[in-house]
């Protein structure tokens, strides 16, 4: 498809899209007006692409290359993404985590070029003419974050914006989600980061957080401004404070077309991990009992898709909660404990046990699921527990970063004998405990919400499910080939990610068309609606 934007000469190499360095032709250069304006011999963009990397091992800091990287994407966007998709797994911790961390936390000292849409509050009745500013009129994926929990980094203001941008460059890298399509945006209704506030560099509104009634109000314009102006669009919620983010779901999932990676994918990458466990101990997901340590918004979360998933295999959904069952600060969770509503669920009729070794023993899980945020607590005790109950006992510490794992993959294949079904929040390195060679696998979101992504682009789905999240984790566990179980990898290999994102979103959109949930007419062949629909990195015709 060629790109016609009636501009010529010098605009067009200062312009992202239509932009292309030493690619242009020489044809190209004499019709377009820009011959001359360039080094004379026309290029490949796989040699941009290699020039690219050389610029690149020419920087020791990740930080530096995030910027180098940050200023392609302003400069040449097709050269940008074909970089990031020329190496995925490479790219994703520059991108995004973690030096999108340290990009967001440095973000008022660092910056240089807008990008995406700023909502302040202080523009409250204004929303939509704020929006409507943005040159793309069919925008079909929104990233939205009030800054106010970026990764563990907490409240970082208006400096949450790196995340929407870094993400999705990730729906478009991982899995060829149009990047015209997508919208990053941040809603600023202050901080409570006492350094910001006092920073004069800072870019955000300075004042402390709105809460309440008008902070919800404010998310009701944005929403209502979104409806009218990208009827279209998906919205993401992305790193938002959980007190915030679950009612702000519960609100919006069953009218408008939207989802919350933190919540949903994070819960989705969980139980495709286990689907993969099982494919190594050969059970059913029904013949399964979890044992959380933790119980805050990543075990619940977890807990009810796994309790979903059980349903979806013909338990009621209250037997199938009560095989997933939490550990906290204060021990097991059981009725007759104060909890909090969205804990009730889980909470079983039992004796009170204060020792997690001891709940192992007492309730007998098939696996152990760390999300507590403390380090080591599935000590040698714990494990043993689990490893005597259990043939292949699935360990998952899924704690960020590395330094808060409740256990490492060496502790637990160690003390496990070789026996364990292991995955982790943050990478473990390949290790050999006992002779063998294990392949730890992380349980990082990148599998699901690009492809969901994709999936709900390409069918113009009018809403996301839980179900959805389902179909999505067995999708991925299926793509796990027998050379990495046999290894103990129950993940695809990260290099591997558009391909597996591709295959994900196919069967997430089968699952839309199935369901009734697409806006256009099923195709007769889904795969191809998605290859079709993917974003390429390759120059366009300039007309
Ligand atoms: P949270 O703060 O809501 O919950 C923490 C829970 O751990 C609370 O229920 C608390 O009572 C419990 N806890 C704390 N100390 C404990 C102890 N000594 N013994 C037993 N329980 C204890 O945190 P959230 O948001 O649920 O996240 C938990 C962790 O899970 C984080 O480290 C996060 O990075 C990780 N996570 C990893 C994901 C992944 O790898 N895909 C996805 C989501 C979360």
């Amino acid at each position: 498809m060629a790109l016609n934007i009636g501009t010529k000469g010098y605009e067009l190499l200062r312009n992202p899209h239509t932009n292309k360095g030493t690619a242009f032709s020489d044809e190209e250069r004499r019709s377009l007006g820009v011959e001359g304006l360039l080094p004379p011999v026309p290029t490949s963009l796989d040699h941009q692409i290699a020039r690219i990397h050389t610029q690149l091992a020419m920087l020791n800091d990740d930080l530096q290359k995030y910027l180098f990287l940050s200023d392609l994407q302003a400069r040449n966007e097709t050269l940008y993404y074909a970089v990031l998709m020329s190496d995925p797994a490479g790219f994703m911790p520059i991108v995004y985590t973690p030096t999108v961390g340290e990009a967001s936390q440095k973000f008022d000292h660092i910056f240089h070029a807008a990008r995406g849409v700023y909502v302040p509050i202080s523009a409250r009745g204004r929303v939509k003419q704020l929006l409507s500013n943005w040159p793309e009129k069919d925008v079909r994926f929104i990233v939205v974050t009030d800054g106010e929990r970026i990764l563990g980094l907490g409240d970082l203001g208006v400096g949450g914006m790196g995340i929407p941008i870094g993400k999705l460059a990730l729906y478009t890298a991982c899995a060829g989600v149009p990047p015209e399509l997508c919208l990053p945006i941040t809603i600023d209704v202050g901080t409570n980061n006492a350094a910001l506030l006092e920073d004069p560099l800072y870019l955000g509104l300075r004042q402390s957080r709105v809460r309440g009634e008008p902070y919800y109000a404010f998310i009701d314009e944005f929403v209502e401004a979104v409806q009218v102006l990208f009827p279209k669009s998906c919205i993401q919620w992305e790193d938002f404070a959980n007190s915030n983010a679950i009612p702000i779901l519960a609100k919006y999932r069953d009218r408008i077309c939207t989802y919350n990676d933190d919540i949903q994918g994070t819960a989705s990458v969980a139980l495709a991990g286990i689907y993969g466990a099982l494919r190594i101990s050969r059970q059913t997901l029904t013949d399964q009992r979890f044992l959380f340590l933790g119980a805050g918004s990543a075990a619940t979360g977890i807990a009810e898709l796994i309790s979903q998933a059980m349903a979806m295999e013909g338990l009621t959904l209250q037997e199938a909660r009560s095989r997933n069952n939490l550990f906290d600060i204060n021990g097991l969770l059981t009725s007759s404990r104060t909890l909090m509503d969205f804990q009730k669920p889980f909470a079983i009729e039992h004796t009170p046990i204060g020792s997690f070794a001891e709940a192992i023993k007492a309730l007998r899980p098939t696996g152990i699921i760390g999300v507590s945020t403390v380090p080591k607590l599935f000590n040698q005790k714990v494990i043993e527990a689990i490893s005597e109950i259990n043939e292949r006992p699935i360990i998952f510490p899924y704690s960020n970063p590395t330094s808060r794992s409740e256990c490492t993959a060496e502790e637990a294949y160690t003390w496990s004998k070789g026996r364990a079904i292991f995955a982790s929040g943050s990478p473990f390195p390949p290790l050999t405990v006992g002779g063998k060679h294990f392949v730890p696998g992380q349980g990082n979101n990148v599998y699901i919400f690009p492809a969901m992504g994709m999936a709900v682009y390409a069918t113009e789905a009018k809403r996301v499910t839980d179900e959805m999240f389902i179909v999505a984790a067995n999708a991925v566990a299926e793509q796990v080939g027998q050379d990495s179980l046999d290894v103990g990898l129950i993940y695809p290999p990260q290099s591997k990610i558009l391909t597996a994102s591709l295959h994900v979103a196919t069967r997430i959109a089968e699952h839309i068309f199935d369901h009734g949930l697409a806006r256009i007419a099923r195709p007769e062949d889904i795969s191809h609606l998605i290859g079709n629909k993917a974003y390429v990195p390759a120059y366009r015709r300039i007309d």
